[in-house]
């Protein structure tokens, strides 16, 4: 059995859906005006399908608790759903989870070994570094007497049923395999992808996805201040035009290629144009800020992988430049970060660099005649080098992967998985 605490959007649509997959389910609400409305079949807040659904599913599988007392007892894992509202500094209000979770604690038996689930959405680091010693001040030993996982959510207001019920993935934060084994058993019902990280990684998943959303709207809204600076632009056309273009929709090239970290854009077209934009709509008279952040974090993450690679390792080592195009299927290296990168480390005394690049090599060596030395292959380059550092991410890097991570590989590109990486 399960018990969702706190029935607002997330909770009533977690605790209704897992009672339509079968399952029986408590719920719990501080807010006893709610239960009550819960209890005559109405839903306190507009969201399609849930009032059918409570109906349907009210006092046969879902069934609505004043006391938890009988509900911890009989349920194996504990859902939190209440909110997590920002307190003024921006930080978040932990008030709400700490009560619930004291509430339920107080409630469970040693022996009894049941899952505790955040479902509300928390900052990286919260479950465990602040909920996991509070749990455990309570004399509870996590993946021992109980257990603790992580669990956003990402149903859509409006369309919080359909959300829940066909969710395109399930993320379960864990740090003992028998929670998150448990809580993976009960989503398998929903015939989901599955995936099963550590306690941040599914935390940090629910802000990247909500923060993305957030810096596409202030990057639509910033562009239509440039567009209104500049004049005679129609911009209702320029976005629906905007959403043609064949990355949205797949390969190739999709748009997910662009949603993914790196060591910095270059080539002819992205540094040249968005420093052109910028330039154009501060002569009209509006400064775009997202743009030029766009610039700054364009030279911070170039910066990053210099203070990273002169910080790890020996300036005498060789170290093995892996890439040097500004991205992989092109020989271009006009703008690549490979030529902002290897200048600061030769700067910085690194003088013994070897570089591979499968397209890109005779083009760099002529472009930026800087004193490296060039590989004529990946395993002459590898055969000599102790560190690797991957600038592009050709296929090439990908499908000899074994013995790249032979070696110490600080991976920019973020091809391998994190055990292999040195950063
Ligand atoms: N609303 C969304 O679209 C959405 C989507 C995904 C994730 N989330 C996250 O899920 C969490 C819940 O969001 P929501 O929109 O459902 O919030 P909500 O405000 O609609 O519901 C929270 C409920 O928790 C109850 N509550 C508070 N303290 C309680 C306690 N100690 N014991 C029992 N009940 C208690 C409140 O009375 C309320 O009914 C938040 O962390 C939110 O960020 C929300």
């Amino acid at each position: 059995m399960i018990t969702v605490i706190g029935l607002g959007f997330v909770g009533l649509t977690t605790a209704l859906g897992f009672s339509e997959k079968g399952y029986r389910v408590y719920g719990y609400d501080i807010d006893e005006k709610k239960l009550n409305r819960f209890k005559a079949g109405e839903v306190p807040f507009y969201e399609p399908i849930l009032d059918k659904t409570l109906q349907k599913h009210s006092n046969n599988n879902f069934m609505m608790v004043k006391n938890l007392e009988d509900a911890i007892k009989n349920s194996e894992m504990i859902f939190i759903c209440v909110g997590t509202p920002s307190k003024e500094d921006g930080s978040v209000d932990l008030s709400y989870i700490s009560e619930a979770i004291k509430n339920v604690l107080e409630k469970i038996c040693k022996s009894q070994y049941k899952v505790i689930v955040i479902k509300s959405t928390v900052p990286p680091g919260t479950t465990e570094g602040i909920i996991k010693p509070f749990i455990e001040s309570f004399g509870f030993e996590i993946g021992k007497n109980i257990g603790l996982t992580s669990n956003p959510e990402f149903l859509r207001e409006g369309y919080a049923w359909e959300d829940f019920m066909k969710p395109d993935r399930i993320v379960i934060g864990e740090i003992d395999n028998k929670s998150g084994q448990l809580i993976e058993n009960v989503y398998k019902v929903f015939n989901a992808p599955i995936y099963r990280v550590s306690l941040n990684t599914a935390e940090f998943i629910k802000y990247l996805s909500n923060t993305l959303l957030a810096t596409l709207i202030s990057y639509a809204n910033e562009q239509s201040l440039i567009a209104k600076s500049i004049g005679s632009i129609d911009i209702k056309k320029a976005f629906h035009i905007l959403h043609l273009d064949k990355r949205w929709f797949g390969e190739p090239a999709a748009m997910t290629s662009y949603v993914y970290p790196g060591c910095g854009f270059g080539g002819y077209c992205l540094p040249k144009d968005t420093k052109a934009l910028i330039k154009r709509s501060k002569e009209t008279s509006y400064s775009p800020k997202l743009l030029e952040s766009t610039i700054n974090i364009n030279e911070s993450i170039k910066d990053f992988v210099v203070c990273d690679v002169v910080g790890k390792v020996n300036k005498n080592e060789k170290i093995g430049i892996l890439g040097l195009a500004f991205k992989p299927n092109s020989d271009d290296v006009r703008d690549t970060p490979a030529k902002a990168i290897i200048q600061a480390l030769i700067n910085k005394g690194h003088k013994n660099i070897i570089a591979y690049d499968p397209l890109a090599m005779n083009n760099f060596q002529e472009t930026y005649q800087l004193p490296i030395v060039s590989a004529a292959s990946l395993t002459s380059l590898l055969s000599q080098v102790k560190y690797v550092v991957i600038l592009t991410s050709w296929d090439e890097f990908i499908e000899n992967t074994t013995i790249i991570k032979e070696k110490v590989v600080f991976d920019y590109r973020y091809l391998y998985d994190l055990k292999s990486s040195f950063c």
